[in-house]
């Protein structure tokens, strides 16, 4: 696919279907999330692959918290959730290795989103969706444990949820005229 064709059609996806990934795409989005810009080639970002007992694990905790949020959810909200949570093939968590210094940090998360970008716009053009998600359970001290992520070594910068399509969103953008200024 032409990188712009690539760049201008990529949309975020929240319905999947419950169809595998062809093979050795989600490594080539690894490689292209790698191979993202980083200041002082810090490589900040870490990737952790979350298998089945683990998705398992945080789709009731995903569940529990739309509970508790919403004050109680019926059986047929609890059903979509259960699609939602588990239909897209991979899940995959994105953090970022904590800087001691504020400004090499803020740097850092600039990286990480960069490679979370590439990795996105790999699978687009292999065909594969995703979403980046950072919604409660992302920061729920059991995804920490469950993820065997240290929350004073590296922070979860994005859940990427990773799937077949089943529809594509097209969401409104701003127009070039309303973001672009110019200064003599
Ligand atoms: C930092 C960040 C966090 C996001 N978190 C969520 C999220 O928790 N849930 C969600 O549905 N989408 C999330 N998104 C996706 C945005 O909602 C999406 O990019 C936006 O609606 C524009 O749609 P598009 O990606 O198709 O252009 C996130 C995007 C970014 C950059």
């Amino acid at each position: 696919m032409d990188t712009q064709e690539a760049l201008l059609n990529r949309r975020t996806i929240h319905r999947y279907t419950d169809e595998p990934i062809p093979d050795g795409v989600v490594e080539r989005a690894l490689q292209a999330a790698i191979r993202a810009p980083n200041h002082k080639l810090t490589n900040p970002w870490r990737f952790t692959r979350v298998g089945k007992s683990t998705r398992q694990k945080l789709t009731e905790l995903g569940i529990q918290l739309k509970a508790e949020k919403k004050g109680g959810i019926d059986d047929d909200y609890e059903q979509f959730l259960r699609e939602k949570y588990g239909n897209p093939a991979e899940l995959i968590a994105v953090s970022q290795v904590l800087d001691d210094d504020p400004f090499r940090r803020k740097e850092d998360y600039a990286a990480t989103a960069a490679a979370i970008q590439n990795f996105c716009l790999s699978l687009f053009a292999d065909g594969v969706g995703s979403k980046w998600s950072t919604g409660s359970m992302t920061r729920h001290d059991d995804t920490y444990a469950w993820l065997e992520i240290d929350p004073d070594v590296e922070e979860i910068v994005a859940f990427l949820w990773v799937g077949m399509p089943e529809i594509v969103p097209d969401p409104p953008r701003m127009s070039l005229d309303q973001v672009v200024r110019e200064v003599p």
